[in-house]
């Protein structure tokens, strides 16, 4: 049983590793340098995180005779923009960062989308090391070079593809992650398992209680890994989304117009997915070919997930006019992506509008005890 992992990630133009262990911090140091990482070293964090976890960090870097400057945005997704990424680079600029220098980035999805996109940016791009702290962005945002920031019209409308020279996930970090979190990020590895992987479903599944736990060990860093690496397989195949990088959005659609409807401070990205997920998998069973026998082992998987959530809030005609706006939908058809089977999804086009208000219909009632 692994206390540490390695993974190695080959995109177009290089290659870099993940590394999946309990207390990496403790070498951060190490491992920056062991990728050529110089300083000026731009921490970029929000106050609760560093307040966390920022001061040894710093303590070794300085140690280890690389310069610090650390810069902190506000919490919360709505400094996701280009403002605060302007703000960010100003203040780099203005404190000595260097076209030699590294972004490291320190916290959940936030601080990845938007400091990964800083180092895209900032002098044409330096070199960058992810410090991911939430499962969530371990799982998902650390991982596959999407970096970006929102736009008043939209989530994630302004970004780079990116990829860092190495991502550090300590699952020490995890300890003080609020259980919504936690699952959250649990739903994202769940993903990966149903589109690509039926043995790690099962793995998931088996071992939930691992997984959500606060002293999470080994079996947290296994189930990590292989979400990474079943990731990093989509991503190298397909590194800018033209065709199969798609099926990554099981559970995506019907999630955001969700997380839009019900309020992003209500409803966490990856408890949403669930249920996204749910509708997605009855819409592959009415409209596809994924069998009942599958249907009904990805349900109760699904409805087994521990959820808090106001599901009786869930108002289909709004969720489906949510769809609409967020796809920007011609001739009321969408693009879903639905499954053949469990592990096999696929980008199904022309599913009606009018579908979504019966999956929704569908995940209240299963979640109401109905079903
Ligand atoms: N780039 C991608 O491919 C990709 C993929 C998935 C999601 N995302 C983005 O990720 C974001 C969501 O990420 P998230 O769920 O990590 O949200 P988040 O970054 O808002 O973090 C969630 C909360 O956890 C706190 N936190 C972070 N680490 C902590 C720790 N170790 N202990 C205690 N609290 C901690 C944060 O301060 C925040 O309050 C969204 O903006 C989404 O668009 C990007």
């Amino acid at each position: 049983m692994p206390d540490s992992s390695a993974l190695t990630v080959t995109y177009k133009t290089g290659t870099y590793e993940i590394r999946v262990g309990r207390n990496l911090l403790d070498s951060v140091s190490e491992l920056l340098t062991s990728v050529g990482a110089s300083g000026p070293v731009g921490i970029i964090s929000n106050a609760a995180v560093n307040d966390l976890y920022g001061g040894p960090i710093r303590e070794a870097l300085n140690q280890a005779g690389l310069v610090t400057r650390t810069i902190l945005i506000p919490e919360g997704e709505e400094y996701k923009t280009l403002a605060s990424a302007e703000q960010v680079m100003s203040a780099l600029i203005a404190q000595g960062m260097e076209r030699s220098g590294t972004i490291l980035t320190l916290g959940g999805g936030v601080v990845t989308d938007l400091g990964g996109f800083v180092a895209s940016i900032l002098y044409r791009g330096v070199k960058l090391v992810h410090i991911p702290t939430t499962l969530l962005s371990m799982v998902d945002a650390a991982v596959g070079g999407k970096t970006g920031v929102n736009h008043s019209s939209g989530k994630n409308l302004i970004g780079s593809f990116y990829q860092p020279d190495l991502v550090i996930m300590d699952i020490k970090t995890l300890e003080t992650l609020q259980v919504r979190d936690r699952i959250s990020g649990y739903a994202e590895m769940f993903k990966m398992g149903v589109i690509r992987d039926t043995s790690y479903l099962e793995f998931l599944v088996d071992h939930m209680e691992a997984c959500l736990a606060v002293d999470s060990g080994d079996i947290l860093i296994q189930a990590i890994t292989r979400s990474c690496e079943l990731k990093a397989e989509v991503v190298e195949a397909d590194e800018r989304e033209a065709d199969l990088r798609r099926i990554l959005n099981f559970g995506h659609t019907l999630g955001h117009a969700i997380e839009s409807t019900l309020g992003y401070g209500v409803v966490r990205h990856g408890e949403a997915v669930i249920l996204g997920m749910f509708g997605a998998g009855w819409l592959s069973n009415q409209v596809g070919d994924l069998s009942m026998k599958d249907w009904d082992k990805l349900s109760a998987m699904l409805k087994s997930i521990p959820l808090e959530l106001p599901l009786e809030s869930l108002n289909p005609e709004a969720i489906e006019m949510a769809t609409r706006l967020d796809k920007k939908v011609a001739n009321s058809q969408l693009n879903f992506v639905l499954l053949h089977s469990l592990g096999d999804a696929y980008m199904q086009t022309g599913v009606p509008t009018l579908m979504i208000k019966l999956a929704v219909d569908a995940i209240r009632t299963a979640w109401e005890g109905g079903e």
